[in-house]
């Protein structure tokens, strides 16, 4: 996590490195700070909280000169304060750093032996001494990195400069994510593209152990052994306005209302014009790299993913968080199209249990950001023991999409609300194309079925537009909702993930204490839990599991629960039980749960912002989670 920004060329550093921490904020909150080169030297500025309280800081301070980093800070180890708050400055070093450096202790011991004067409770501030004391020898920036990167194991991303080499920048990572971008006699380094958007659409990524040296308007980048590497420059398409809140009170709820062109986006490449037949584009699975996707032939393409489901035996989904949530609606939708057993795990777990991996087994990785550490540990996993694997990102070029031999993209644009919102039905979106290509290859789904489902899909959209309309609701509800003591979210099949990413939600946001459940459990716990101030939300759309749900929720109010339910269309039945009713128009069984969830997003939105909470930045978390 924590978000970094560093700024060499003609424009005035506290501007860019500002405006690209404005873009990053996401990635952390509880301290900011930037170190630009003055009159010869370089001037610190850091303060606690959110970046507003840099910025009133900043606007007293002018600097002349045109080199600077920044960075906003997710506390890993010592508390948010304005002490631990980066830059950290040791002689004429000043140093950003996101992610943990696992041997500090062991650097403390040895810097303390040599007399160090340790001011904050990082680990980052360490770095900034190794560095600071190689430069004494080596007398230059780039060939000080190269001796203290060989003592730091961990993962990190870090930016450094000298105030005795002002006309250069060195960066270095291990893990999270750095990307350079290239404008014209300036060059950005950042944690996320998003924070460059606005000044060049030219990127390098930089790999694990290289280090680039940024000197002038140039870049060269060096292996840890320090040899020089050629490296792609990618270009994107995302527009940096797609970053910004057009008109809506907070990210979230523009992402919300993002959703029906989300789904559209995610399906279209992946249709064949005439026929409307699942054709999945430019998949890789051949191996390309990729940069190299859009360049594939589609026919050749599709015939190796074709190759490549139907030579696999099991499915294995490997997330997190509302990933995590969306990979176990996938399951229901392959294991019934394609009748392949999925495994789905969460991805801290699925690394360190020592699963079982056989080789047949296809694993795939679901990751907005492309950048969350344990999925990326476990598609390296996979890969390890010799299996294929396919990665679900948002974000092209991440280091999880750059890893998998299989590519599909949830396109739905720049997510920055901390909470994901748009990219999970992005992906549910995706699944169902997944889960029918798997039944074609696999000759377990009829032309006619695959068919129905492809249509289901097209429809998600407009009948989503429809669904939007709770969010006039919930603003007028969520006073009333706030009274509960807790919430319990209910559904069985596959609107019981929706269940658990609705409660996910209200708990990120609202700070409420919600629990998803499958409905059919609840008499074997949940239901103690029930009386008056207990807040029932159902989810229980007309299909084959209606009626059993139904029972569920009759077991639920006679206990006293107060129900809020979501059913399709008028219904009669679930409007007599319930306190509050949901209507969702009619959809195909796969498709439903791409509607369910909208208005469990509304509600957490609107009961979290009643109650005064920053809906875009819920305390204590950040939306790339780079460390473990
Ligand atoms: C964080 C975010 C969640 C997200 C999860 C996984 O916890 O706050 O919204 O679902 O990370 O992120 P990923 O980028 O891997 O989908």
């Amino acid at each position: 996590m924590c978000g970094i920004v560093g700024y060499l060329g003609p424009l005035n550093p506290k501007d860019v490195i500002v405006s690209g921490l404005k873009k990053l904020e996401y990635r952390g909150y509880d301290s900011a700070g930037v170190a630009i080169l003055h009159q010869g030297s370089v001037k610190r500025v850091r303060a606690e909280g959110k970046l507003k309280n840099l910025e009133s800081k900043l606007t007293a301070e002018s600097f002349d000169g045109h080199l600077g980093i920044g960075h906003t800070r997710w506390a890993t180890h010592g508390v948010p304060s304005e002490r631990n708050a980066h830059p950290h400055q040791v002689g004429g070093i000043s140093l950003v750093h996101n992610g943990i450096i696992e041997n500090y202790l062991e650097i403390k011991e040895a810097l303390l032996k040599r007399g160090a004067k340790i001011t904050s409770d990082t680990d980052s501030e360490l770095v900034a001494h190794l560095v600071a004391e190689q430069v004494e020898v080596q007398r230059d920036l780039l060939k000080a990195v190269q001796v203290v990167l060989k003592e730091l194991r961990g993962a990190f991303s870090i930016l450094v400069i000298w105030d005795q080499q002002p006309d250069r920048l060195v960066a270095f990572k291990d893990g999270p994510p750095l990307v350079i971008g290239l404008g014209q006699d300036q060059v950005f380094v950042v944690s996320d593209v998003q924070a460059a958007l606005n000044y060049t659409k030219k990127f390098m990524y930089l790999e694990d152990r290289e280090i680039a040296l940024v000197k002038g308007g140039a870049v060269q980048v060096y292996s840890s052994g320090g040899v020089e590497i050629r490296k792609p420059v990618v270009e994107l398409n995302w527009n940096a306005d797609l970053v910004e809140k057009k008109g809506y009170s907070h990210f979230m709820l523009k992402e919300i209302y993002e959703q029906p062109q989300a789904v559209s986006s995610a399906i279209a490449p992946h249709l064949d014009p005439e026929t409307q037949a699942v054709r999945l584009r430019n998949v890789g699975f051949a191996g390309a790299p990729v940069q190299e996707l859009e360049n594939l032939d589609s026919k050749e393409d599709w015939q190796d993913t074709l190759a490549t489901f139907n030579g696999i035996a099991r499915v294995s989904i490997v997330a997190c968080g509302t990933s995590f949530y969306a990979g176990l609606v996938a399951k229901y939708l392959i294991e019934t199209l394609a009748q392949i057993p999925v495994e789905v795990d969460i991805a801290s777990e699925f690394r360190y249990r020592k699963p079982v991996l056989l080789k047949d087994t296809l694993v795939i990785t679901v990751s907005q950001s492309g950048e969350t550490a344990d999925t990326l540990a476990a598609i390296r996993l996979a890969k390890e023991k010799g299996l294929k694997t396919l990665s679900i990102c948002n974000v092209r070029n991440s280091s999880i999409d750059r890893e998998a031999h299989g590519h599909l993209y949830m396109n739905s644009g720049p997510e920055v609300g901390v909470a994901s919102t748009k990219a999970f039905v992005s992906t549910l979106a995706i699944f169902n194309l997944v889960a029918v290509a798997m039944g074609e290859a696999k000759g377990a789904l009829s032309k006619q079925t695959a068919t129905e489902h492809v249509q289901a899909l097209l429809a998600v959209p407009s009948q989503m537009e429809v669904v939007l309309a709770y969010d006039k609701y919930f603003a007028d509800a969520a006073d009333s909702l706030k009274k509960f003591k807790g919430f319990l979210y209910m559904g069985r099949g596959v609107s019981y993930p929706i269940a658990l990413e609705g409660a996910l939600k209200l708990k990120e946001l609202a700070y409420l204490h919600a629990e998803g459940y499958a409905a059919g459990e609840m008499k074997h716990g949940p239901l103690a839990l029930i009386d008056e101030n207990m807040a029932i939300v159902m989810v229980v759309p007309s299909d084959e599991l209606f009626e059993k749900t139904v029972s569920n929720l009759e077991e639920a109010k006679a206990r006293g629960g107060k129900i809020i339910s979501i059913g399709t269309g008028d219904n009669t039945r679930l409007k007599g039980i319930s306190e509050r009713y949901l209507s969702m128009p009619k959809a195909h069984w796969s498709t439903n749960p791409l509607l369910e969830v909208v208005p469990l997003q509304l509600m957490a939105f609107h009961l979290a912002s009643s109650l005064g909470h920053d809906v875009d930045q819920p305390r204590n978390l950040a939306k790339s989670v780079t460390v473990e």
